[in-house]
């Protein structure tokens, strides 16, 4: 029989393990950001941009959850890279009270890209209910008043590479038939959505290229070599990362920056640089 000493060594070793992981997940992992480098092969890439560097952002959730010092120690590495094109994938904020001058205040120090700073929206960007345009059509006079282009199923042009920014499709303003119609098929592309599930649906006609994404958070909790319990996607193999899709597309979906809860284990928070080639 287990002794009382030892039961009572190993109920003080069982809470203090649980106490570290709790500290862990709830103040450590939040905002203990990975920079991811990784390869961004583009049929068409305009010469002048090889070998340049693509930052892709994602979910800031600019809130009170998430601290402006950890965002703007986060804008401030991923301009160390000097990048050509900075993205960000939607989800640019949680909605709260006076939401408008705090989203003005941080979106000054987002990093820009000599080239092009591009956002596009994501289910938060809606408000409360991700369903109020009026929240999403303010928060696009805010963010283009601090010099980012923000995209809603349209495209820019990057000195040739061709940039998709859809909007979102929870919101139910995903509409990418028409501006995918216009891509010339003979130059570069790439799309950003936020919502991994947009890939599935029969709307990307002869689109073929990456498709940049967000919204899942890798799961922000995820146990070790299991799917994170929690996902917000019908399809659940999109957890995070490069995903091989039909039609000649690859999709790749960052952890993101932010997070809506302040909770992360197993799935540290991301910015992404990608070299062109
Ligand atoms: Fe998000």
């Amino acid at each position: 029989m287990i002794g009382r000493r030892a039961f009572l060594r190993t109920l003080g070793a069982c809470a203090g393990l649980g106490a570290g992981v709790g500290y862990y997940t709830f103040r450590i992992e939040p905002e203990w950001l990975e920079i991811v480098t990784r390869p961004l092969p583009i049929r068409g890439l305009p010469q002048a941009l090889a070998g340049k560097t693509l930052a892709h952002l994602s979910d800031l959730h600019i809130s009170p959850l998430v601290s402006d010092e950890y965002l703007i120690q986060t804008f401030r590495r991923v301009a160390e890279a000097q990048p050509e094109i900075v993205v960000i994938t939607g989800d640019l904020m949680s909605w709260h009270r006076g939401w408008r001058d705090h989203v003005a205040a941080v979106c000054q120090h987002v990093p820009r890209g000599r080239l092009a700073t591009i956002a596009t929206l994501g289910n938060h960007d809606y408000g409360p209910a991700w369903s109020d345009p009026r929240v999403a059509a303010r928060l696009v006079d805010v963010v283009r008043s601090c010099g980012i282009t923000v995209l809603r199923n349209e495209m820019f042009d990057a000195d040739g590479l061709q940039i998709v920014g859809l909007d979102d499709l929870w919101s139910k303003h995903f509409a990418p038939q028409g501006v995918l119609g216009t891509l010339d098929r003979s130059r570069g592309a790439i799309a950003l959505s936020h919502n991994p599930d947009t890939v599935d649906l029969p709307v990307w006609g002869d689109y073929q290229g990456w498709i940049l994404a967000g919204h899942t958070h890798g799961g922000q909790c995820k146990p070790p070599f299991l799917p994170p319990p929690v996902l917000p996607v019908r399809n659940r193999r999109y957890t995070a990362g490069e995903f091989q899709l039909a039609g000649n597309r690859q999709m790749y979906i960052s952890r993101g920056v932010g997070h809506s809860l302040p909770v992360r284990f197993n799935a540290r928070p991301e910015a992404t640089l990608f070299t062109l080639s």
